[in-house]
């Protein structure tokens, strides 16, 4: 169904790359080395800060079927002034369609390849097809998903109108190899996120030194503080020769034939050309 089946490495325009105060010039940079080298997946979203008007802006340029671009519904900031900020959730039918509607201005589209449910409960899920059927028949979205977790996720994999699932899968958790594995054999398409831990796996994650760096360090505290010291004791593990540990961290999940695209993000063109790398030789 993907595009991208070539390369199983999907470029996700999220977190740092869409804060105020990492440059908009950065971030095109990074997105067009990305599409430079060949990934044609793209994750985003409308509550991804400024990630989704940024992703636009680059592909403005770029022919509809050259990328594949996914986003995501459900997920908003709270804008009444008592409580600015606060993440609320709504999957009603009419906030779905103006997300859509939003994030296809955003991202100068006709049409979203992937629409994610972010992080839905079974009832919103059962409550989907209807919209999502309807926004397929107006050409507005191509393929329905799930982004969740556990029993909801689970859920998703076996219902017909729901084509693609999104979930975690990494080298310290697999919880979701079972649920890839119902989704593989249901004909879905598999999408893994966190494939490096939101950066837990890598060298240097105590000792920030740039504003990105804090950031993701303080992410990590803030939602993946049980898996802090399972991953600083990975990082500490024998690795093969010349291989990273993101390196390791990624071989890891394209071992995974299950998963049909891995996502990853990050500030720097070295780490992506090195990410490029280790998707090419595990196709
Ligand atoms: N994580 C979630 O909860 C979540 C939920 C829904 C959707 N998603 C989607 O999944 C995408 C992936 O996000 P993620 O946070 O799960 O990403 P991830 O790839 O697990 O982690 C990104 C982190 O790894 C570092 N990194 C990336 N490539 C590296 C390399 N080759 N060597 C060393 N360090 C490297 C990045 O830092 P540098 O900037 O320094 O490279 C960043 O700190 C998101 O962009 C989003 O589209 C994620």
């Amino acid at each position: 169904m993907l595009k991208s089946e070539s390369l199983r490495l999907g470029f996700g325009c999220s977190g740092v790359l869409g804060k105020r105060w990492f440059s908009e010039e950065k971030c095109a940079t990074i997105l067009r080395a990305a599409i430079d080298a060949g990934i044609v997946h793209f994750d985003t979203a409308g509550f991804y800060g400024e990630a989704e008007q940024r992703l636009g802006r680059v592909l403005k340029d770029v022919p509809a079927d050259n990328v594949f671009i996914s986003s995501k519904t459900g997920t908003r900031f709270d804008a009444s002034s008592n409580k600015r900020g606060r993440v609320v959730k709504n999957f009603s039918q009419n906030a779905i369609i103006a997300d859509v509607e939003a994030s296809l201005k955003r991202l100068h589209r006709e049409r979203l390849d992937i629409l994610y449910l972010h992080g839905p409960d079974t009832d919103q899920i059962a409550a989907s097809e209807q919209v999502f059927s309807k926004l397929k028949a107006q050409g507005k979205i191509r393929y329905a998903g799930v982004c969740g977790h556990g029993k909801y996720l689970d859920m998703a994999a076996g219902v017909p109108y729901i084509d693609v699932v999104m979930g975690k899968y990494n080298i310290l958790n697999q919880a979701h190899e079972t649920v890839f594995a119902k989704a593989k054999k249901n004909g879905k398409t598999v999408v893994s996120i966190a494939p490096l831990m939101g950066g837990l796996y890598r060298k240097g994650l105590f000792l920030p030194t740039t504003r990105s760096q804090f950031w993701y360090l303080a992410r990590a505290l803030a939602r993946n503080r049980s898996d802090l010291w399972q991953a600083h004791t990975r990082l500490n593990m024998p690795k093969g020769p010349g291989q990273s540990q993101a390196g390791q961290a990624l071989e890891f999940v394209f071992e995974n034939k299950n998963i049909d695209i891995a996502l990853t993000t990050t500030t720097r063109e070295d780490h992506l050309q090195a990410s490029i790398a280790i998707a090419q030789q595990t196709p």
